[in-house]
């Protein structure tokens, strides 16, 4: 099956996309802006359907599909008789998987655009392996928010700290695109293609993971937020996603003998990251915090601080920030998140470390602290609009 190459971004394949429906006899509507779930309404007849555009350069994952599908169970969705859902490329192993354990009476139909004619994916055709063909859709936001977790430094939790980060926006119903800049590959030996984080009461939300060389900003249209897990040598990081950062995440931990050491790491990534970007606003995130005790912390905090003051001196967008305010603490669930990278390196766990234990979950408060923090100290309101 060939794919449609022509399109070079998401609006000139929408336009594909609709002038093939209206090939087949259907009327095509486009809903207003910012209308989230779908792309077009088509009708024919009595009949009416949701079309999810995705313009893609790799095969749709799972979660793509996922949410449209939880968009067509919503109280919005079900007026729509069916879903069809458009990309690209392809569908990706699991996605294929999925549409395999719907079957036939589902209401959903997957399939890619060629150039004269869609190609449908029938269900019960499908065979393992192989990826395929790929689709989904856009909210119409013009530009999405771009942060970098960056550290010139292995091990300090970046990869950790973008996964979850990616996961506490999730859960406040934005859809985030995860970009794995990391040569080892570690978000995506973790999280796959993604994460769906469901919603009871709306269509739910989603975390796509991308590899840096799949990466383009049309494949990603329907994420209010991107989140870069950069490598931790910046010259490997693509240099026009690093220019893009509007904010950067820095992880440190806060030892009583690293802090010195520490501060100098910190002073080079923050040097590497403006000879790129003289825009992004810096935050210095601790991680992996053990709470020393209200004496010992007042003097790791001076300690803190006092490492980072020449740099505030210098730049104006440099923020620490308060460890008793906002940090990541050692959690049991973050640690074992990791070990499954060493147990199953080629099996994706495809969840975070969110889970509840006696209603309770360390990682889940810190991030959720950790996203609103972000959001208010850099006034992100123009996020929360784009959310609804
Ligand atoms: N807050 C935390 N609590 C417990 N373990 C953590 C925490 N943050 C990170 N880790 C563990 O530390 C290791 C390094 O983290 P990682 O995110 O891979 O760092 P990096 O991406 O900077 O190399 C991993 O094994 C991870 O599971
Ligand atoms: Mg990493």
């Amino acid at each position: 099956m060939s794919s449609h190459t022509e399109s070079s971004n998401f609006v000139e394949f929408e336009q594909h996309v609709a002038k093939l429906f209206h090939k087949g006899g259907w009327t095509v509507e486009t809903p207003k802006a910012n209308q989230p779930g779908y792309d077009l309404a088509i009708r024919k007849g009595d009949l009416v359907a949701a079309v999810q555009v995705k313009w893609l350069r790799a095969n749709v994952s799972t979660p793509m599909i996922q949410r449209f599908e939880s968009f067509l169970e919503s109280k919005e969705g079900q007026r729509f008789n069916y879903g069809f859902f458009v990309t690209t490329k392809g569908y990706a192993g699991p996605a294929r998987a999925l549409m395999r354990a719907w079957g036939e009476d589902t209401k959903i139909h997957c399939g890619v655009a060629l150039e004269h004619k869609f190609d449908w994916i029938d269900p019960d055709k499908i065979t393992d392996g192989k990826d395929e063909q790929d689709s989904q859709g856009s909210t119409g936001i013009e530009k999405p928010i771009y942060f970098g977790v960056f550290t010139c430094k292995g091990g300090v939790g970046k990869t950790t700290v973008s996964a979850h980060l990616a996961g506490a926006f999730a859960l406040q119903g934005f859809n985030v695109a995860l970009v794995d800049l990391d040569p080892e590959q570690n978000l995506q030996k973790l999280v796959g293609d993604g994460v769906f984080v469901p919603n009871p009461k709306g269509i739910g939300t989603n975390i796509q993971v991308f590899d840096g060389q799949d990466w383009h900003e049309d494949a990603a249209r329907d994420c209010q937020i991107v989140i870069c897990d950069c490598s931790p040598a910046l010259e490997r990081n693509p240099k026009e996603l690093i220019e893009k950062l509007d904010y950067c995440i820095i992880p440190t931990t806060l030892n009583p003998l690293g802090i010195n050491k520490h501060g100098k790491v910190i002073q080079s990534t923050v040097e590497e990251i403006r000879k790129i970007n003289t825009i992004a606003h810096l935050f210095v995130l601790v991680n992996n915090f053990k709470q020393p005790g209200a004496n010992h912390l007042r003097v790791l905090k001076r300690a803190f601080f006092e490492a980072y003051k020449e740099i505030k001196k210098t730049d104006d967008k440099f923020h620490c920030i308060d460890p008793e305010e906002v940090c990541i603490r050692a959690s049991d669930q973050l640690y074992y998140w990791g070990i499954h990278l060493l147990e199953n390196p080629d099996s994706p766990l495809s969840e975070l470390a969110f889970k509840l234990i006696g209603g309770k979950c360390h990682p889940r408060e810190d991030f959720i602290n950790l996203s609103d923090y972000i959001e208010n100290k850099a006034a992100l309101g123009s996020l929360r609009n784009a959310s609804s």
